[in-house]
């Protein structure tokens, strides 16, 4: 893990790519280049360094996203609670760390150990499965933890799964768990693709993912999948439960399938002590595992902690350290991206690892090269963290050379090209950055990023324009720019004569983009425009603040005032750097985004919240007694507040706990109304 700031903005440039490659990789050909584990390295390594440096955090930072897209063929449900995923350890600190958040969210002491209740994590699939009066209604996967894809068909398929739960069973009762192969039928399962001459699966969980994916269920059912249930989701007022251990006692007694092999720790060495001994257990035990999750029993503490992003407070995964092999690299070639870095990549001799092919991994940028001294032909050692994403960790030869520096046969120094691989244009370098950028914004390639990126389902998931289309209508002369997008209906004949294309799919592509133009939420469209620093939190911070596009159209055109300057840093979320990524990119693309602004109905962003503190300005300042500052924000938020970080005259309400100090003085002078933690907590209740 890097740690000075100039490293980490190098590293999260690194991850995010290696990130969104992996996740077009998947989304568009449904065969994961990396396994669950060494993706979820990645991102968790890119979560901590955004949260030690938050203000490096990217516009489109991969750490706001969960899991991938529904594929189109399966109808689209949203889940009755977010299926959210675990934020991940790695080692002994980050474990120990987790129970310090824990205990300091709580205000607990450092000596207070909470039982943690250890189980294996399953290297599978997730599922929803949802019953109603005891019956299986429905299934779905995970998808992007908001919307899923409706597999019940698929799920009916498999023998371990009831059609009918048993004993005291709720009356709606929709339980979570991961579907999987165990080893044995895995390798069954390849070796009849073998025989039939088909293409196998590289790993047991892309076999579980394709097979619970198929869009004819008799071929789930000719597969032996299994499935262990882990937790609940929406249930009825009629299940009680007193906890973690509980619910899973509970969904055995009502006949799913749930993993015995676990264990309720009440210390830290019973904790590392189990971790230990599955790992010794690992290679054979009958599935695949890539860690352990730890989750707190307690259900009533569960509740406080609640959920930061998209990861539950309450639940981690250890996982499993990384596993290295030796390779040979091939080639370095040149990724360009949205904003025009150029990214050096390793095209790799293929080698596997887990069971994983692995050939390409992300050389970051031009000084990672230098200082690993990483030339074409080197042997060079690869790893998978935590089993996830690919990285270089070192060169032998780079070893080599260095103790024989007068060694004939020394290969060529990488060099990095001095002008855009895309558009030729000569690439500079900004001071106090890593990347080598392509300074012309309408380089074919950031173009195409660009568009990528705006149909992207964070932005506004225009479903049946992938890269692939949008290729070949940006070749035909369909799309010159981003607003051209919505004008695609003009080439709609000219589109149906093409190769691959029919009517019911052009249609469909016609409505998903009429839909979007007709209904686009600011802080989404804030966010399509691809600005540098603007992630999708940070565009709903801006999306509010401006509440309609109106404001500003009228802001960002006059951003030579100051006080539209100082409207923008004074966002919560915001600083120079959004200031001048904007200013930037209106200074370049002032009349992309009126064309946008206009071919688009945005709608207005509006916080309606009926809680105690709907629309209202909170500030906390002093040491508070009885809610930790984290749990106090979080009940704030809720209560429809917003937090912000400084007295003005906009505030409305102070909340002080012991030795406030100047923030008090300051708010008194400006007559805004204070509150002790005891008032704001009955104002809460
Ligand atoms: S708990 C809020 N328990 O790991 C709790 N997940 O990286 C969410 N997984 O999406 C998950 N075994 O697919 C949980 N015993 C287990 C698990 C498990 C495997 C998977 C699951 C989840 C992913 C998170």
């Amino acid at each position: 893990m890097v740690d000075d700031a100039d490293n980490a903005k190098k590293r999260i440039d690194e991850l995010s790519k290696l990130i969104q490659h992996y996740d077009d990789a998947y989304y568009n050909d449904n065969q994961s280049e990396i396994d669950d584990a060494s993706y979820d390295a990645l991102r968790q390594e890119l979560q901590a360094l955004e949260q030690k440096y938050p203000a490096l955090k990217q516009a489109d930072s991969a750490s706001d996203k969960v899991g991938v897209s529904p594929h189109k063929a399966f109808s689209k449900v949203t889940h009755l609670r977010p299926m959210l995923s675990l934020d991940n350890a790695f080692t002994e600190g980050e474990l120990a760390e987790f129970m310090r958040k824990m205990q300091d969210f709580l205000k607990l002491s450092r000596d207070e150990f909470m039982p943690l209740l250890a189980e294996l994590k399953i290297d599978g699939l997730s599922a929803a499965i949802h019953y109603k009066n005891g019956k299986l209604d429905y299934a779905l996967t995970r998808g992007d933890g908001e919307t899923g894809e409706d597999i019940t068909a698929n799920i009916k398929t498999i023998k371990v799964i009831p059609h009918q739960l048993s004993g005291n069973a709720p009356k709606y009762l929709e339980i979570r768990g991961e579907i999987f192969f165990e080893k044995q039928d895995f390798a069954k399962l390849n070796q009849s693709l073998a025989d039939d001459g088909k293409k196998q699966f590289s790993t047991a969980r892309n076999a579980a993912s394709g097979s619970l994916r198929q869009l004819d269920a008799s071929i789930t059912a000719s597969r032996v999948l299994k499935c262990f249930a882990y937790t609940i989701g929406e249930v009825s007022d009629d299940f009680s439960t007193k906890d973690g251990e509980d619910i899973l006692q509970k969904l055995q007694s009502f006949g799913l399938p749930v993993n015995p092999y676990r264990k309720l720790c009440d210390s830290m060495p019973t904790l590392l002590a189990f971790y230990d001994e599955v790992a010794a257990k690992r290679d054979s035990l009958p599935y695949e595992i890539d860690g352990m999750v730890y989750k707190l029993n307690d259900l009533a503490l569960r509740e406080r902690l609640g959920v930061v992003a998209r990861y539950p407070r309450w639940a981690i995964a250890h996982k499993f350290p990384a596993i290295k092999k030796i390779t040979t690299l091939n080639a370095i070639t040149i990724q360009v991206g949205r904003t025009g870095s150029l990214t050096p990549v390793a095209e790799l001799e293929p080698v596997f690892i887990n069971g994983v092919k692995i050939q390409r991994a992300s050389l970051h940028n031009d000084d990672e090269i230098k200082r690993k001294d990483i030339r074409v032909g080197d042997r060079v050692e690869i790893q998978r963290a935590g089993d996830v994403i690919p990285q270089i960790t070192r060169s032998i030869d780079a070893e080599n050379r260095a103790q024989n520096p007068n060694e004939k046969n020394m290969r060529a120094e990488f060099m990095f090209p001095q002008n855009c691989p895309e558009c030729g244009t000569k690439t500079v370098r900004v001071q106090d950055e890593a990347a080598i950028r392509c300074p012309n914004w309408q380089c074919p390639a950031q173009q195409l990023e660009a568009m990528k990126h705006l149909v992207s389902r964070e932005a506004f998931n225009i479903d049946g324009l992938g890269e692939q289309q949008l290729k070949l209508f940006i070749e035909q002369g369909f799309l010159t720019s981003l607003a051209d997008i919505f004008r695609l209906y003009q080439h709609r004949d000219k589109i149906l004569s093409l190769e691959g294309f029919q009517e019911k799919s052009v249609n469909n592509l016609m409505q998903s983009i009429d839909t979007t133009k007709n209904n686009v939420s600011l802080d989404k469209f804030i966010y399509a425009l691809g600005i540098r620093h603007i992630g999708t939190i940070t565009a709903k911070d801006l999306g509010f603040a401006y509440s309609t596009i109106e404001n500003l159209q009228h802001a960002w055109h006059n951003l030579d005032e100051d006080a539209h300057q100082q409207f923008i840093i004074n966002i919560e979320g915001c600083s120079y750097k959004v200031l001048e990524a904007i200013q930037d990119f209106m200074g370049k693309q002032a009349s992309l985004f009126d064309d946008l602004c206009a071919v688009l109905n945005i709608k207005p962003l509006i916080r309606t919240n009926d809680g105690a503190f709907a629309g209202k300005k909170i500030l906390f300042t002093g040491t508070l007694e009885k809610l930790s500052r984290s749990e106090a924000k979080v009940i704030a938020e809720k209560a429809g507040a917003s937090i912000v970080s400084g007295v003005s005259a906009k505030l409305d309400y102070l909340v002080v706990g012991a030795n406030p100090g100047s923030k008090l003085t300051k708010a008194q002078a400006l007559n805004i109304t204070i509150l002790s933690e005891q008032e704001f907590i009955d104002a809460i209740n």
